[in-house]
């Protein structure tokens, strides 16, 4: 029998990733993760979530998360105009956090969230846990083993349909933060630093694409909002190692643009940079042969693992090391996205303050296992 003790979270935010999500996955992970409890500022959320699991505490008020000695880490699953005010109250109340992305709206503030953290010798970790999936693990591996010669240029793409056609807090998305960058392409953009560490200087155009929205699903459904940040980006990313990159991203229109493919002197991979299990193929840089890459045999079918990270994270508490899914990767992806609104704003490069260390390989027996 294993001798881990479970970490005890809570989590802060019942909507919906967090209900179809982390939930369901963070309850996968009982050797490692122990739910205590749920907070969220519509009661009725977190009290769903308490009749789902069968058991945790219904928080009345944050505070009450805070002064609760046996919960030692909050989930922070708030939108995003709540990740740096409860996270910082968190840390500042002896708790390790794990956060929904973007860290936070602005990189001065992720300095902050980290500096607490560092401080206070508490784990702070960030979505999104993709680079955990098997698959990509795998591809990892076969870009480390030369599979694809040297590698020299990646594009990512985070295009979806019409944000306010499916997501009932659409203006809150488009109306806080940075821009779609810090918000959709945390996927593709934590795959690409993952693989090929820090980027160093960006270019690129952001801007505002239908100034006008109506919010077309759940309470607020016909409500009208004016977008107030960039919600269509397309980048350049210079890598610190070399590597030459593309990020594309908007709410206004689905894309062909790969989601994630990564172009070396002998051959290409293309992945899904989010779902595990999604499939991969191989474009060879030297004929027209295009093959499928077998699927390894623990991948999820074509979906994301919300609870790998957070169970990775309950790990790094209990072995004392850097979370895989770390805040300092999280905060170079925010200054991705302030530089590039930056460069475009004035129609130069600009060069970036952050970096990071890319986190290790999963190897052969993962932390959740
Ligand atoms: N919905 C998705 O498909 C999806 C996918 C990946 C990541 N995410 C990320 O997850 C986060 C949450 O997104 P969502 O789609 O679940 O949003 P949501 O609006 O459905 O849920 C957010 C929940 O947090 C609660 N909340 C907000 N501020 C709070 C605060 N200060 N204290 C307590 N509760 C608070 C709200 O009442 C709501 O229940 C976002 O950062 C988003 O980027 C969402």
């Amino acid at each position: 029998m294993s001798s881990f003790k479970p970490v005890r979270i809570a989590i802060v935010g019942c909507g919906m990733i967090a209900k179809n999500g982390y939930q369901p996955r963070c309850l996968n992970y009982k050797n490692k993760i122990e739910l205590a409890g749920y907070f969220d500022q519509d009661k009725a959320r977190a009290e769903e979530f308490q009749k789902i699991a069968g058991g945790g505490k219904v928080y009345a008020k944050l505070e009450d998360v805070f002064n609760d000695s046996s919960v030692e880490a909050v989930l922070n699953l708030t939108t995003l105009d709540g990740h740096y005010p409860v996270s910082l109250a968190a840390l500042k109340a002896g708790k390790n956090v794990y956060s929904e992305k973007p860290v936070s709206i602005t990189t001065p503030q992720a300095d902050e969230l980290i500096r607490e953290a560092e401080s206070r010798k508490l784990k702070l970790g960030c979505a999104p846990s993709s680079p955990l999936g098997y698959e990509q693990q795998n591809v990892w591996s076969r870009i480390r083993g030369g599979e694809i010669g040297t590698p020299h240029t990646v594009v990512g793409s985070f295009s979806c349909t019409r944000l306010e056609y499916w997501h009932p807090n659409a203006d809150v998305f488009m109306c806080n933060g940075v821009s779609v960058i810090a918000d959709a392409a945390p996927y593709p953009l934590t795959m690409m630093t993952t693989y090929f560490g820090p980027v160093v200087r960006v270019s690129g155009f952001s801007r505002i694409l239908i100034p006008e929205r109506e919010i077309q699903t759940g309470p607020k459904a016909g409500t009208k909002f004016k977008p107030t940040i960039p919600n269509h980006v397309m980048g350049l990313l210079e890598f610190e190692n070399g590597v030459r990159g593309y990020i594309h991203s908007g709410w206004s229109g689905q894309s062909t643009v790969p989601a994630l493919e990564i172009q070396g002197t002998d051959g290409s991979f293309l992945l899904n940079p989010h779902n595990d299990g999604a499939g991969v193929k191989f474009l060879s840089a030297k004929s027209h042969e295009s093959q499928p890459i077998p699927t390894p045999p623990k991948a999820m079918n074509n979906a994301l693992d919300w609870g790998k990270g957070v169970a990775d994270f309950a790990d790094a508490i209990r072995t004392n090391r850097t979370p895989r899914c770390s805040a300092y990767q999280a905060r170079h992806i925010v200054e991705i996205a302030e530089k590039l609104n930056e460069a475009s704003d004035k129609g130069t490069s600009v060069k970036l303050t952050t970096r990071f260390d890319p986190p290790a390989p999963i190897g052969e027996v993962a932390p959740w296992e």
